[in-house]
């Protein structure tokens, strides 16, 4: 696997919420300007040090204490929803101007139809706009669109017009799913794994939330393809010292925070073991077909 090592952040950090909370919390740093000499006191060169947290790390710590995740887990879950909220207005027209995308509906369709019949009942987990969970919902299966971002469920319920897909926006319940046991024949889940930092948690929500012979159905960045191989060599350059902020202020913005946040990048042999890892049965992995690898897994 080499370079395409597993990137995930895991929960070993656990406890740092504490400690940064521990770190930035309750502190007096107001030096009085008698104890100055009356003169009002030069700006220390640590004072972003001295004034706490970032904002957004003010809310990443916040984040981490409603939802017992970690501060890195936090930090990554709020860039993670700002991106998508950003690029939410424009996702379905990435359907109609970009035949890649386009052919997700029907790939996904091929999978699900030769497993499953209607109304068979179906969690898209990282639904977007709800293009996919749209359609499968017009061939008659039972649809829920679960997504972290907002702005893309406010899209997905607009385009919902005969109102046949329950949407659900996560809230603060952190990486636990808010759906019963057993509730799902099948979880479709289109290029959105590779964004988690926890992934094993929700492999293992999965599991739960799947019937017994329920299938996973997702699809995730394919490391034989030279369009990644080109990202991983862009993230390197990204870590450079400086790099990440210079490209927050260039053209390459949309490009810099999408590296930033899509953190999962495995060779086909080490998904199939994190599936098999959380208790399913992954099936053999397709020929190398493009950018998408599509993984297909059943629960025992
Ligand atoms: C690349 S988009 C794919 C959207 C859709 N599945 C599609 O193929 O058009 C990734 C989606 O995953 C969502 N997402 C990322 N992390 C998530 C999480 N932890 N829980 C739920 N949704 C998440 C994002 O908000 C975004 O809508």
């Amino acid at each position: 696997m080499g370079a395409y090592r597993d990137r995930t952040i895991d929960r070993q950090t656990a406890g740092r919420a504490q400690a940064d909370h521990g770190r930035y919390g309750p502190a007096t740093f107001a030096v009085s300007y008698r104890a100055q000499g009356g003169r009002k006191p030069r700006r220390a060169p640590c004072a972003r040090r001295l004034s706490g947290p970032t904002a957004s790390k003010r809310r990443a710590i916040a984040l981490a204490h409603r939802t017992g995740i970690n501060v890195d887990e936090a930090k990554h879950t709020l860039q993670t929803r700002q991106f998508f909220d950003a690029v939410a207005p424009g996702w379905t027209a990435r359907y109609t101007q970009d035949a890649a995308v386009a052919a997700r509906i029907a790939r996904f369709h091929d999978a699900v139809q030769t497993r499953l019949s209607p109304p068979a009942s179906i969690l898209d987990f990282g639904c977007g706009s709800g293009d996919i969970a749209l359609s499968l919902a017009a061939t008659g299966y039972t649809l829920t669109g679960f997504d972290l971002s907002t702005q893309m469920i406010e899209q997905a319920q607009r385009a919902d017009t005969e109102q046949r897909v329950a949407w659900i926006a996560r809230g603060k319940q952190g990486d636990n799913l808010p759906f019963e046991d057993a509730s799902f024949d099948a979880i479709v889940t289109s290029s959105v794994l590779e964004y988690l930092p926890a992934l094993n948690v929700t492999l293992g929500e999965f599991v739960r939330v799947l019937r017994p012979g329920g299938w996973l159905i997702a699809t995730v960045p394919d490391m034989r393809d030279p369009h990644r191989r080109r990202e991983h060599w862009f993230r390197t350059v990204l870590t450079l010292p400086g790099v990440a902020t210079l490209a927050r202020h260039s053209r390459w913005r949309e490009g810099a925070h999408y590296l930033q946040i899509s953190i999962n990048r495995m060779a086909a042999a080490a998904w199939q073991e994190r599936l098999q890892a959380s208790g399913m049965t992954p099936e053999a992995w397709p020929e190398f077909t493009g950018p998408l690898l599509m993984l297909v897994a059943q629960r025992p």
